[in-house]
């Protein structure tokens, strides 16, 4: 009796469990595909979030953002299909949908809008965008950076998606109308997510939406001290570089002492003077104290004494100098780099690797300056994409010498880049040589 008592309990309670289980289910999918206000979406997670923070605003009020928010994720894009018939053969994608996947190595879910804010003004496609990153911390000094440039600006703009979402909204349109060059110049693409310091992805967001052939790669509190512009017109060899793929380096500086950092009115605009106060050690090549291979191989002895564009004869990996690129045919950066450390060397680096060459401006300069925010925390992550950036550069020599080898190209020009730095590697040269074998149909001859 016991016995049979206690099997009954156990069958109830296994349907018990089950009902609970089968009624969640059920619930969660009423709730998930029911609700209107639940995009179906990355922006899923700015909704959800939303709904917990429309309460500090006052019962069922919605903040600005969410309001908007509904439309930007009912935003659809069309993609062409090869007309065959007579009728239009067009598919259309939720635009978050197809970002999703142009920023699939990014953590997800992740909310970008292109354009949050569009600049009036029209570009000539010769001219270089400059991509740089923001958080609401670095307003000032892009409002700087903006003024001084005075072309296009392609920028991201982080906003963390919290209680504090729709202030920083609010501060990005008070920015926007406190300064006429912004709406001139400054496109601003907005990031909402959950994730710090998405460096490479927020870089491809910026790169992705420029609007001009060349883009430069930019920390925001950097101060182009001469007119690139200018110079990039009337310097043909650079300009071929240029459209060529190659990168062109301007070499960066920075203050011993802070205070001479603070006012970039009072920076010097040209080389000369750039030697001069090397010389009286009051300007010294950027990081050459704190982590000098960051751009030694720009070679500044050289540049001090060269009027003419050079190559950079000693890349390495730690080498992260400031460049201008092409913006199609260079490679993205990778995405899987997040918070500080090795983010924009990685990228430096597979740009290098696929066969891109960089190239030093003579005249142009950039200088650093100093700043009151905070350094975050920045070692944290460091130590953890130190040691990713190492199994990178493994997974990269292969990667590209697999492509080389299958397209011909292992032992032409484009992969002398790859030879020179992956061979350092160990086992890669022992690699190669097994690729014949791992590969048994002949590379297509060359042409
Ligand atoms: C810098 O350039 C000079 C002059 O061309 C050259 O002798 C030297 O080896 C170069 N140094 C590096 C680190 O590339």
């Amino acid at each position: 009796m016991a016995v049979a008592l206690r099997n009954l309990l156990s069958y109830l309670c296994r349907y018990v469990v089950l009902g609970f289980l089968v009624s969640s289910v059920v619930y969660s999918t009423i709730f998930l595909f029911g609700s209107e206000n639940l995009q179906k979406n990355a922006a899923g997670l700015i909704q959800k979030g939303a709904s917990s923070l429309s309460n500090g605003y006052g019962s069922g009020n919605q903040s600005p953002f969410d309001i908007e928010n509904v439309r930007y994720s009912a935003q659809q894009m069309t993609v062409q299909a090869v007309r065959r018939g007579k009728e239009p053969n067009a598919h259309t994608i939720y635009e978050d949908f197809y970002l999703s996947k142009a920023f699939g190595n990014a953590m997800q879910p992740s909310k970008v809008i292109p354009y949050y804010l569009k600049a009036e003004g029209v570009f000539d496609k010769e001219e270089v965008t400059i991509t740089t990153l923001i958080t609401e911390n670095r307003f000032e000094v892009f409002k700087k950076l903006v003024r001084n440039y005075r072309g296009p600006i392609s920028v991201t703009l982080w906003i963390r998606d919290d209680d504090f979402r729709d202030q920083h909204f609010a501060a990005l349109h008070a920015l926007y109308a406190s300064e006429p060059l912004l709406r001139q110049y400054v496109d601003v693409h907005v990031v909402v997510d959950r994730f710090d310091f998405q460096l490479n992805m927020w870089r491809n967001v910026a790169r992705l939406f420029a609007r001009t052939d060349y883009f430069m790669l930019l920390d925001v509190d950097f101060h182009i001290c001469t007119d690139l512009k200018q110079h990039l017109r009337e310097n043909e060899m650079a300009r071929k570089f240029l459209r060529e793929g190659a990168a062109l380096v301007l070499p960066a500086f920075e203050f011993t002492d802070e205070r001479d950092g603070e006012d970039s009115a009072t920076f010097p605009k040209d080389k000369r003077v750039v030697e001069k106060l090397v010389q009286g050690k009051k300007l010294v090549p950027f990081h050459s104290v704190k982590f000098a291979p960051g751009h030694e191989a720009s070679n500044y002895t050289k540049w001090y004494a060269t009027d003419d564009v050079y190559q950079v004869m000693s890349f390495n990996w730690k080498y992260e100098p400031y460049v201008v690129l092409r913006r199609e045919g260079t490679p993205w950066c990778d995405e899987r780099f997040v918070g500080y450390g090795a983010n924009k060397a990685a990228c430096l680096y597979e740009i290098y690797i696929s066969g891109i060459d960089y190239y030093v401006l003579p005249q142009d300069f950039l200088i650093h300056q100093s700043h009151a925010y905070p350094e975050s925390k920045r070692s944290g992550g460091r130590k953890l994409n130190g040691e990713l950036y190492s199994a990178f550069r493994d997974e990269l020599c292969l990667r590209y010498a697999k492509y080389m080898y299958l397209a011909n190209e292992l032992y032409t020009h484009k992969a002398e880049n790859l030879m020179s730095q992956c061979k350092q590697l160990k086992g890669f040269e022992d690699a190669l040589k097994e690729f014949p074998r791992m590969w048994k149909s002949e590379p297509p001859p060359l042409i």
